[in-house]
């Protein structure tokens, strides 16, 4: 990612550094007509105390010729904090002149001046690098110039950063307006970023913010006016270490980090950034470029809307695209190029230019901008909004996303051609000509097996009769598990055709017993109890009644065979109806009012499970998946008491692996091989409880979470009241009890509490849905390391109705999955 890169240019800038201090003199005062040459690399002017040095640094990665910049670095290997003439590259025979008029100059090979610090001239008599990296030209009584008043592209502690400085790198610049705004621009005209104080500080009318970063890490607003200062963010190691140099630079990608280097280990970390999603960079990919994020690296791609474009420059794709064939040379008809979920980026001032935004339909957008003469593309926004943004300026930033909800287009020169992925395509063509042979063999499978089955059904009908008496009698007798013979299930699930879906312990199908009852049968694997014992625990799976649990019908347990009969569930799994397929748009979508009932539910069915059934029972896996729903929409948990069924050793690895990649709903003692105990159900059912209100997995990181987990990035949203944000998109024009998505998100984030004891127990949740206690503010759930403010992590605390979860904290053995 790009953190590795600036450690690798900087881990060879920590080098180059370190021979030329150890070879080197210390110099303290340099005196007028001191000249370093770039082809001289033992050559520096250092520090005092050698934490910083200047001198002549070889352009990384290496070219050829090599290029140089004479800049000021740290020892410990922190980016150049100031380079002359802002990163100008010069070659070999380039000198870096402090000329006896007083000005310091950096000549190129040639002869050519290439910076000049402009104090030629002005009685300056020394020039000085001081320890905390300043170079400052003085005359016999004071400082004339200085590095930190002529700052280039990065700031360092004790430098102040005021209005009127400008941080720049290529098209990017960054300043500190007189409101005390922070902005990012590019080409000092369209600001991507712009981090206002907050209201109660705005409206103070404070002046001349000064703009630091502190050596502990926090970078914050000094005004003359006011005795505390402002803090803008803190960086993910504030307070850390002793001697770390943190320093705040604008990166060639346009984004603004803050980097932490500790003397003298060579390692430079990036430790907060402004724009956390890179793509959101304005010209990033250059004119007409479109970022997008490959799904194996974190790191952007900049590629061309279609290939109706070329790029500027093969070797370096952030120099942008342009058209093979230009618009006004155009001889076919000029067509609007599709790009689903994309948007070019538009930024307030173009936002409040009024022209350029309109509330149209999709294609009346892209119609319109086609007519246009001025027009070049067009982003039409599919939130809701109906927002339509026609693009006249004659910069185009693009950024393609899976999770934008916008569609775009670009002018092209017809015919349209969009980008293929080859391989994709290949794939795809094989795939059809497998599902296509798939399809047919199992159509002539069934055929032959269904008239036999007809056949067969016929001749033995009488017999049938008999069973299915048998069974009824039995089940609704005695409450006690069915026993059924293998063959007899193999026969009502038809050979274990039909298959509901594939559960942690073994494949589920769909069965029709005797009686015409319709079943569930699971195929369990990997049981390796004996008969007697999971004769036992099937009893006291069975006799487990609740309303929001799946009831057990009965078992087999034949040999190898251990199999369970569950009574059908109508409307099967929630996750289902939870999360969309983006392929297939399933139209199952349940309003708020389901959901919250669904909810409820399944917290009474866990309730039941944990405190209120005989031989209580620790779910272990919690999940979407496993809540079913009936035909009334009604929740039932199912696959309880199962994990027990496994040798008990196998219980922790079992979970693992059978929910592997959604190990989002375990709770960290699972993964800390701390007791597993209904505190981790609770944790587990808390992440359901999200996903009931957001309708995303709790687990997805995507750009709109700012690339956090969910959950984070919920609890973000809800600190800052934005519960609109966080509930399903598809549910927002609904009628929505907003009152009761706080209740759930506020029992959703105690649930998901790092600590086991600060969750409630499944009978709190239960109340606190139900609005019968109320529901303190949560603190934040877990402290995410990427996440920079501190500030909105309050301390813990326990709820003060922590006490009755002692029944149920297990001596530290995780063989104990249920107590009596
Ligand atoms: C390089 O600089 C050092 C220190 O200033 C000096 O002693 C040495 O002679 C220089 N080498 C050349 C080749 O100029
Ligand atoms: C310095 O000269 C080299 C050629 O010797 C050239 O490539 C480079 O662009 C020049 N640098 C500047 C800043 O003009
Ligand atoms: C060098 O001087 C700076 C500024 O006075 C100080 O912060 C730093 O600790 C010193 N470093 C060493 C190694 O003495
Ligand atoms: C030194 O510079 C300062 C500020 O530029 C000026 O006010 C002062 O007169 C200068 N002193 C001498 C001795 O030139
Ligand atoms: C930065 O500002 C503070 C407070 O205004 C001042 O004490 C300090 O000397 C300034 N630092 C520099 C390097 O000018
Ligand atoms: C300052 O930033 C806020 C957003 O944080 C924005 O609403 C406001 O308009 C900005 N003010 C100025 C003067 O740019
Ligand atoms: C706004 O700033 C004031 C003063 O620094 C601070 O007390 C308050 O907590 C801040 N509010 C928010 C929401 O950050
Ligand atoms: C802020 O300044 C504006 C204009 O300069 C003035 O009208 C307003 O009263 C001031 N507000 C405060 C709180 O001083
Ligand atoms: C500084 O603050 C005082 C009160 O805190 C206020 O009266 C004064 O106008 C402020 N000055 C400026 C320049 O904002
Ligand atoms: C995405 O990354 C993989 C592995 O790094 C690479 O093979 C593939 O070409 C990349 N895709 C694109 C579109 O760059």
């Amino acid at each position: 990612m790009k953190l590795q890169t600036h450690q690798l240019l900087l881990s060879f800038v920590l080098f180059s550094a370190v021979i030329i201090s150890t070879i080197s003199g210390t110099t303290i005062t340099i005196s007028p007509g001191t000249t370093l040459y770039a082809s001289n690399t033992t050559q520096s002017w250092s520090s005092p105390n050698d934490t910083f040095s200047l001198h002549f640094l070889p352009l990384h990665p290496p070219t050829f010729p090599p290029s140089f910049t004479a800049a000021v670095v740290h020892s410990g290997g922190a980016p150049a904090v100031w380079s002359a003439g802002n990163g100008a590259a010069v070659d070999s025979a380039a000198s870096f002149q402090f000329l006896p008029a007083g000005n310091l100059v950096l000549v190129n090979g040639s002869g050519s001046t290439v910076w000049d610090s402009g104090t030629s001239n002005m009685g300056v008599s020394s020039a000085t690098l001081h320890d905390n990296g300043n170079l400052v030209l003085s005359n016999a009584t004071s400082s004339v110039w200085s590095s930190f008043d002529n700052p280039t592209d990065t700031i360092v502690s004790f430098q102040n950063f005021t209005v009127g400085m400008v941080l720049r790198s290529g098209s990017f610049s960054f300043s500190v307006l007189s409101s005390g705004n922070l902005t990012l621009k590019w080409s000092d005209s369209v600001p991507y970023w712009d981090q206002g104080l907050n209201f109660s500080m705005s409206v103070m009318n404070l002046s001349s913010p000064v703009l630091g970063v502190e050596p502990k890490g926090v970078l914050q607003l000094f005004y003359p006016n006011l005795s505390a200062p402002v803090v803008v963010a803190y960086s993910s190691d504030y307070g850390e270490g002793s001697d770390v140099l943190r320093v705040l630079k604008l990166d060639g990608d346009g984004n603004l980090r803050v980097y932490s280097s500790k003397r003298g280990s060579g390692t430079v970390s990036s430790t907060w950034v402004a724009v956390e999603d890179q793509c959101e960079v304005f010209g990033y990919c250059g004119h007409n470029g479109v970022c997008s994020y490959n799904d194996s690296s974190s790191s952007p791609i900049c590629g061309c809307p279609s290939q109706n474009f070329e790029m500027v420059n093969p070797s370096d794709s952030r120099k942008g695209c342009r058209r093979k064939v230009r618009l006004e040379d155009c001889v076919g008809k000029v067509a609007m190029l599709q790009l689903d979920h994309a948007q070019f980026l538009t930024y307030p001032p173009q936002f409040l230019i009024n022209p350029e935004v309109f509330f149209i339909g999709i294609s009346a957008c892209s119609g319109n901008c086609l007519a246009s003469n001025s027009c070049f593309a067009s982003t039409s926004l599919s939130d809701g909004s109906g927002l339509c943004y026609i693009k006249t300026s004659n910069f185009i930033s693009g950024y393609q996303n899976p999770a934008l909800p916008s569609t775009s287009y670009i002018k092209v020169c017809g015919p349209v051609a969009p980008n293929l992925a080859p391989s994709l395509e290949n794939a795809h063509w094989r795939l059809h000509g497998w599902v296509a042979l798939v399809v047919l063999s199992t159509l002539l499978c069934f055929l032959v097996f269904q008239g036999g089955l007809w056949l067969w059904c016929c001749r033995n009908r009488q017999r049938f009769g008999g069973f299915a008496a048998q069974y009824t009698l039995l089940e609704y007798a005695s409450g006690a598990p069915v026993h059924f013979s293998y063959k007899e299930l193999q026969r009502s699930t038809k050979g274990f055709k039909e298959k509901l879906g594939d559960g942690g312990f073994g494949a589920v199908y769909k069965g029709t017993l005797f009686n015409q009852t319709v079943v569930a049968v699971k195929q369990l694997e990997g049981i390796e109890q004996g008969e007697k014992q999971f004769r036992m625990e099937v009893s006291t799976i069975s006799s487990t009644h609740h309303l929001n649990l799946v009831r057990l019908i009965g078992f087999c347990s034949e040999g190898q065979h251990r199999l369970l009969v569950y009574e059908f569930m109508k409307n099967g799994s929630l996750d289902n109806f939870l999360f969309v397929d983006e392929e297939q748009q399933s139209g199952k979508l349940l309003n708020w009012g389901y959901r919250f009932n669904i909810a409820l539910g399944a917290a009474k069915g866990l309730t039941y499970l944990h405190e209120e059934c005989r031989n209580c029972i620790v779910h272990c896996d919690v999940k979407p998946e496993n809540i079913l729903l009936d035909e009334n929409y009604n929740a039932k948990v199912s696959d309880f008491g199962l994990a027990k069924l496994l040798r008990p050793v196998d219980c922790r690895h079992r979970t693992l692996t059978s929910v592997r990649g959604t190990r989002g709903y375990l709770a960290p003692e699972w993964l800390a091989n701390l007791p597993i105990t209904s505190k981790s159900d609770v944790y587990s059912y808390g992440m359901v409880l999200l996903e009931i209100v957001s309708g995303r997995r709790n687990f997805e990181v995507s750009e709109e979470t700012r690339r956090r987990k969910f959950s984070v990035w919920a609890y973000e949203e809800f600190e800052k009241g934005n519960i609109m944000g966080v509930i399903d998109r598809r549910l927002v024009n609904q009628e929505i009890n907003l009152e009761q998505v706080k209740r759930v998100l506020m029992a959703c984030f105690w649930c998901i509490q790092e600590q086991p004891s600060h969750r409630p127990t499944m009978s709190k949740v239960v109340q606190m849905l139900e609005g019968v206690i109320d529901i303190e503010r949560p603190p934040a759930p877990k402290i995410n390391s990427n996440a920079a403010p501190i500030s909105t992590i309050a301390t813990s605390s326990a709820p003060n109705y922590s006490s009755s979860s002692s029944l149920f904290t297990f001596e530290a053995s995780p063989l104990a999955l249920a107590i009596s």
